[in-house]
């Protein structure tokens, strides 16, 4: 049997963190989809598409390994995208006791809904303090965000 592992997030924009999360995971499973999800929680920057867009150009850029699919989800709960899929674990990348209280919480639900299990990962120390709404913050005031995020991204914010 196929071992699926979802790696989901807002990923406006996706970023080196994320990008070094998706690599060690695509090493560990036989197919890893990157999902990214609308956060209601959050004020989006980029169109859902553009995000998805934005996270296969930064993959095929990266020549990272291994089977990854990239889409979105908007109907329903994150396990429901799982269970169509087959998949039974999640991966979360974490960089600080922060990340790990946010996601807690719905590691455990996600647990509770249906059996999915969530996979911390821990990203290269490098892209710890490195995360999306920093990046929006930073590229919005006009500075550089060439050190955080993929060069597919990049281009797209000099636009
Ligand atoms: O990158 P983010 O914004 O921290 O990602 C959070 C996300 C999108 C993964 C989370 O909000 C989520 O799982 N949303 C889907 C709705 C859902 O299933 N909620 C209940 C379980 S947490």
């Amino acid at each position: 049997m196929k071992r699926i592992a979802v790696v989901p997030g807002s990923f406006d924009p996706v970023t080196l963190g994320h990008l070094d999360v998706v690599g060690r995971a695509a090493g560990l499973f036989d197919e890893l989809h990157v999902l990214v999800v609308h956060n209601p929680g959050k004020t989006a920057l980029l169109p859902i598409a553009q995000r998805v867009s934005l996270i296969e150009q930064s993959i095929a850029e990266a020549q990272l390994p291994g089977t990854i699919v990239v889409t979105s989800w908007s109907v329903g709960l994150l396990v429901d995208y799982c269970t169509d899929v087959g998949a039974s674990v999640l991966v979360k990348g974490i960089r600080s006791q922060v990340d790990v209280a946010y996601e807690t919480p719905m590691a455990i639900v996600n647990r509770d809904l249906a059996g999915v299990e969530t996979i911390f990962m821990l990203p290269n120390p490098a892209h710890a303090h490195v995360s999306s709404s920093l990046v929006r913050q930073v590229a919005a005031l006009g500075g550089d965000v060439s050190p955080y995020v993929p060069s597919a991204v990049y281009r797209y914010l000099q636009k």
